[in-house]
This record gives C-alpha cells, sequence and structure tokens, in this order.
C-alpha cells in the first residue's frame, strides 16, 4: 500500500518543478519554491519541506544552534509535511557538539501498557496485519514531543520561539504543494473512512498545487504544547482528547500510557571507518548497528577500486546487506527489554567469519546464509543540520507508513501513527515492510518496537563532515550505507550520492531491489550470477549536508543536498 503511494508521490514531485506556491511572503505559507541544493558558509538545513528547512534557516539566523533549528524543522514538519512528520509518533536524534561531545535522544514510540504479544493474533494463531497495520489498536505511544522537550536541554532559544512556525503555518495556511495535493488525493478514501470527525486533509472536490492547507485543531494542541510543555500534550485537553479517540476506536492508548511516556538519552554506536568517525542511532533502531557492520565488512576489500554500481561493488555490498538484516531478524529488539548481543555482532572476529561464505562472482543464498552463530547468552522523514559553530545534529521520525494509522485525533488535529506493526506480531511473519523478526521483537508493555532508522553524522579529524538520514522502512540502513560509499570510497559529491539509483537487500525475500536507471548492464550480469532482482519505486529520500575545511583559508564550507525524489528542500547561509 505503501509502496505505491510513495511511487506517485515521487512520480509527482519528479516533474521538474518550477511552481512557485503563490502570492508573496515565504514565511507566512505562500510564495516559496523548491530549492534543491544549497552552498553555505555558516549553517544549513536540509528536510523533506521547503517551509520546514525555512523555519529551521530562521532559528540558526536568530542565533539558535542545530539543535534550535532541529526542533523547529520538525515542529514545522509536523504541519506542512503530515504524511510523516509529527507529533503523533516518535523519532530519533544524534548529535555532536563543537566541545566533541555527541548525544543520542531516543523517542519511539512504546507499546500500551495493556498491550500484549499476542493481540495481533486471531484465535487459531493467524496474524491480523490489518489490525497492527490499521486500526487504534496499530499506534505506540507517541514519543515525539518528549523528545523534543528532552533535546531543549542542548538548545539555546526559547521553546515558543522555536514553536511559532509552525504554530503559524497551522492556524493561518500554508500553499501545498503538486505532490502534497496529489498524495491528499489518494488518501481521501482512507482518511474518510478511517475518522468520523472531520479532517482538515479532506475537502470537498480535488486538492491542487497552490491549495491552502489550514489545519486549527492542530494549531490549538501546538500552543498547549507551547503554554504548557510537555505537559500540554500527555496531560490535559489533549491527553483526553487522543483517550477519547482511543475510546471511539477502541484503542488501548490510556492517559496513564501518555503520562509516563519518558524519551530517553542513549550511548550513540561510535565507530572508525578508515580514520573517519561515524555516530549513529543505538538500538531500539536497528540502524545505527547494521550500518556498522555492513560497513566493518567491506573495510578491507577495497570497494572503492571496483567503482560505484558496477558488478562487484552492487554484489559486495548486497551480501553484507543480507548478513545484517538476517541478524537484525534474528537477534535485534528492545535492549531495556531483552539481551542483544551488541557486542558480538560488531566484533571484528565475528563480522570476519560472517563474510566466510562470500564468494565473488557467484549470487549468495538466504536459506544457506542465515544469522550469524553467536554462542554467548512512504512514511518518515530526515532533517540535517549544521549550525555556524560546527554542532550537527541529523533527527529522522516517524509515523510508520504514510499518515501512520490515518487516525486524526478529533478536536487535537494530529495523526496518530501505526508503528505497533514494526513489532513482530508473529515470528517470521513480515511487517509491512517486509522485516522479520522472533521474540527479541515481540510486544510487550512499554516496550519499544525495532526501528531502521539511521540518523548519521560522519566526523573527520573531530569535525563534522556529513550529516545524513532518510525515510524507507528497511531500505533506512541499506541507503545510508550506500550513501556513505559513494561518498567515502567513490569520491562521489552529495549530489550524487543522494540522486544517482539506490538498491537494497534485506536477506528476506531473498532478491535486489534496484531503482529504475540502475544500469541494465549490472543487472544482467548479476542476474547472471544467480540474483533475482526487481524493479522498486523510489528508495527513501536522503538528505545530506557535507561541510569542508580549506585549510590555508581556514574557511568552512558547506554543502546540503535535498532529494530530488520529493519535495526535499536545502537551506543555508
Ligand atoms: O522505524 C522504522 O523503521 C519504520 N517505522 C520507518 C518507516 C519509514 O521509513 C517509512 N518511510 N517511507
Amino acid at each position: 500500500m505503501i509502496h505505491k503511494k510513495i511511487l506517485l508521490s515521487a512520480a509527482l514531485a519528479g516533474l521538474a518543478f518550477i511552481s512557485v506556491y503563490s502570492q508573496s511572503n515565504p514565511f507566512n505559507g505562500t510564495g516559496y519554491t523548491i530549492q534543491k541544493k544549497v552552498d553555505a558558509g555558516n549553517g544549513a538545513v536540509v528536510s523533506a519541506h521547503p517551509l520546514a528547512s525555512m523555519a529551521g534557516l530562521e532559528m540558526l539566523k536568530r542565533g539558535g544552534n542545530a539543535v534550535d533549528a532541529a526542533i523547529a524543522t520538525q515542529l514545522a514538519l509536523a504541519v506542512v509535511y503530515p504524511q510523516a512528520g509529527n507529533i503523533g509518533g516518535g523519532g530519533f536524534m544524534v548529535a555532536h557538539f563543537n566541545n566533541g561531545s555527541h548525544i543520542t535522544i531516543d523517542y519511539r514510540e512504546k507499546a500500551p501498557g495493556k498491550a500484549g504479544r499476542d493481540m495481533f493474533l486471531d484465535k487459531d494463531g493467524n496474524a491480523l496485519t490489518d489490525l497492527s497495520q490499521s486500526s487504534h489498536l496499530a499506534s505506540g505511544v507517541p514519543g515525539t514531543v518528549a523528545g523534543l522537550f528532552a533535546s531543549m536541554k542542548y538548545a539555546k532559544l526559547p521553546f515558543k520561539t522555536l514553536i511559532q512556525p509552525a504554530i503559524d503555518l497551522a492556524e493561518n495556511g500554508f500553499a501545498i504543494t503538486a505532490s502534497q495535493a496529489a498524495s491528499f488525493n489518494n488518501n481521501r478514501d482512507e482518511f474518510l473512512q478511517q475518522n468520523t470527525s472531520p479532517v482538515a486533509f479532506v475537502k470537498d472536490g480535488q486538492w491542487k498545487a497552490g491549495d491552502i492547507l489550514i489545519q486549527q485543531e492542530l494549531a490549538n494542541t501546538l500552543k498547549r504544547i507551547r503554554d504548557q510543555g510537555q505537559k500540554g500534550f500527555y496531560e490535559g485537553e489533549t491527553a483526553r482528547l487522543l483517550a477519547e479517540e482511543m475510546r471511539k476506536g477502541n484503542g488501548i492508548i490510556s492517559t496513564g500510557d501518555l503520562a509516563s511516556y519518558e524519551a530517553k538519552e542513549r550511548p550513540a554506536v561510535v565507530f572508525t571507518y578508515k580514520g573517519y568517525q561515524v555516530i549513529s542511532m543505538p538500538l531500539p533502531s536497528s540502524g545505527g548497528l547494521m550500518l556498522q557492520q555492513m560497513m566493518k565488512m567491506i573495510e578491507d576489500r577495497d570497494i572503492a577500486s571496483m567503482k560505484f554500481q558496477t558488478t562487484a561493488s552492487v554484489q559486495l555490498m548486497t551480501e553484507v546487506e543480507r548478513r545484517a538484516f538476517a541478524d537484525r531478524a534474528e537477534f535485534l529488539g528492545d535492549a531495556d527489554f531483552v539481551k542483544v548481543p551488541v557486542k558480538k555482532l560488531v566484533s571484528e572476529e565475528y563480522l570476519k567469519e560472517r563474510m566466510n561464505d562470500y564468494v565473488p562472482g557467484k549470487a549468495g543464498n538466504s536459506k544457506t546464509t542465515g544469522a550469524g552463530s553467536i554462542k554467548e547468552s512512504e512514511e518518515t522523514t530526515h532533517l540535517s543540520v549544521i549550525d555556524k559553530d560546527g554542532n550537527a545534529v541529523a533527527v529522522t521520525t516517524t509515523l510508520n507508513d504514510s499518515y501512520g494509522s490515518h487516525r486524526v485525533v478529533a478536536g487535537a488535529g494530529f495523526i496518530l501513527n501505526n508503528e505497533m506493526d514494526d513489532f513482530s506480531i508473529k515470528p517470521g511473519v513480515p511487517n509491512m515492510y517486509g522485516a522479520i523478526g522472533n521474540d527479541k521483537n515481540a510486544i510487550a508493555p512499554a516496550k519499544r518496537m525495532l526501528s531502521s532508522m539511521t540518523p548519521t553524522l560522519v566526523l573527520k579529524d573531530g569535525n563534522p563532515f556529513l550529516v545524513v538520514g532518510t525515510p524507507g522502512g528497511t531500505t533506512i540502513p541499506t541507503s545510508v550505507f550506500q550513501t556513505l560509499v559513494n561518498i567515502l570510497e567513490f569520491g562521489m559529491s552529495p549530489e550524487d550520492a543522494v540522486n544517482k539509483p539506490k538498491f537494497h537487500h534485506q536477506w528476506l525475500p531473498d532478491r535486489i531491489d534496484i531503482e529504475k536507471n540502475f544500469p541494465e548492464d549490472v543487472r544482467k550480469q548479476l542476474e547472471a550470477m544467480g540474483y533475482s532482482i526487481k524493479l522498486r519505486e523510489a528508495i527513501g529520500r536522503t538528505e545530506v549536508i557535507r561541510v569542508t575545511y580549506n585549510q590555508s583559508t581556514k574557511q568552512r564550507s558547506i554543502v546540503a543536498v535535498g532529494d530530488k525524489r520529493g519535495d526535499d528542500d536545502a537551506r543555508g547561509y
């Protein structure tokens, strides 16, 4: 379902699109254009929507740091990019500060207190994916607002300043893009079916580019958050409206679940790759750990000499992707609840052994190459920010599917996630991205569902060099992996690294997914080796910032690039 939606919106967005979303003032939500690339000297923000990138840039110019910009951008995305920007979902932030420290903040949704391991099985034990993907039961307890307030510890500007662009855009409205109009039109029936109260995303007749979207109920919720802080979401009127929505739709999130939600700071995944330092998200995201496994499995194989998207380099990357995903299915889950052999999974010896059965020129096989043996016990969105002082922030947030569960909390105007589907609802049953799992990722009250989101920073000589991330379900870790290899090994420009065709392997199903324009001769050679290959819709929307230093002038130059696959937009100054 999501794939079709993403396909259409990506296709529409791909049309070279010179639209000007009407009249005059960019910051009141009209009169803006999409800017794919910016060269800057001070700071930059890149996100899924121009108005959100502009909100972040505005905070940088007002003296805010990268965290201020990330908060303002996320809040604006909750208004201008409702398919994934959210306050009813969750996400992860990875930040590096110019004093050399780095942090991650986990604001992943968690299972409600009344959730149970078999809640998505019928009496005969069959998996009920409709319920885990599209019902009030599909929603985890939202984490985003707690995450924003946990991030405030590192921000400089007052929260009321950071949230105001979002409030204005919701209350006064903004002009929607062509792809947003198409997306609302495609989702119209589902919004009507899933909601008993009117929702802002449905209007009489069809949406078109330049139409103004006003979200008054969402504006009121944002004002409660502005005035009451975290409690403006997790307690009081908003919590009451959410609990009421649950009661109406037979959901189980209680006011107690909301009041007890906490974002958590966690030690980052940190590893070196040929002298670069990579910083990424730890569990409950699988992303950072898988990225580490994949990078380390290729590190000593001189992939640079194989060159970009040759049969040899694609095969090598496919085989490490296969192995990382097999381990994900077997070993990963919320480490606050289950034991995960993290150290072993990333140890040099183990990763070397994992590649023992890799044969260049011959397709691997997911039946014979499963998880390693361990003896010891279209929707998400990414934003990247760099500020003038060298602080860097990567944030990926999600509602899971495009528009999450499509349930809009009546009276509060925000969409609820369908993140419960990221749990393994039954061992071996694929989730909506085809990922499988076992007991490690089974549902338990208050447990966080495993994620693939991979907000990532790469440092060179201790300074931010790349800020990277993308949506795309299970294609996230493999897209981030490819982006890093494209830049670090194949010497590509950020633009090419983002926009050239991507490919993906996730162990099961045992096939390579490729984007259109993937080189035909490479495809044929891989098929001849024994790989099964499937053409698929756009993979992700990667947002990259690259910072380089001129040693003689001591000048920094920043290039920020928004993915051509969407309305993604880069701003800087
Ligand atoms: O956390 C995860 O891995 C998923 N919920 C992400 C979903 C996603 O990226 C959808 N975007 N296209």
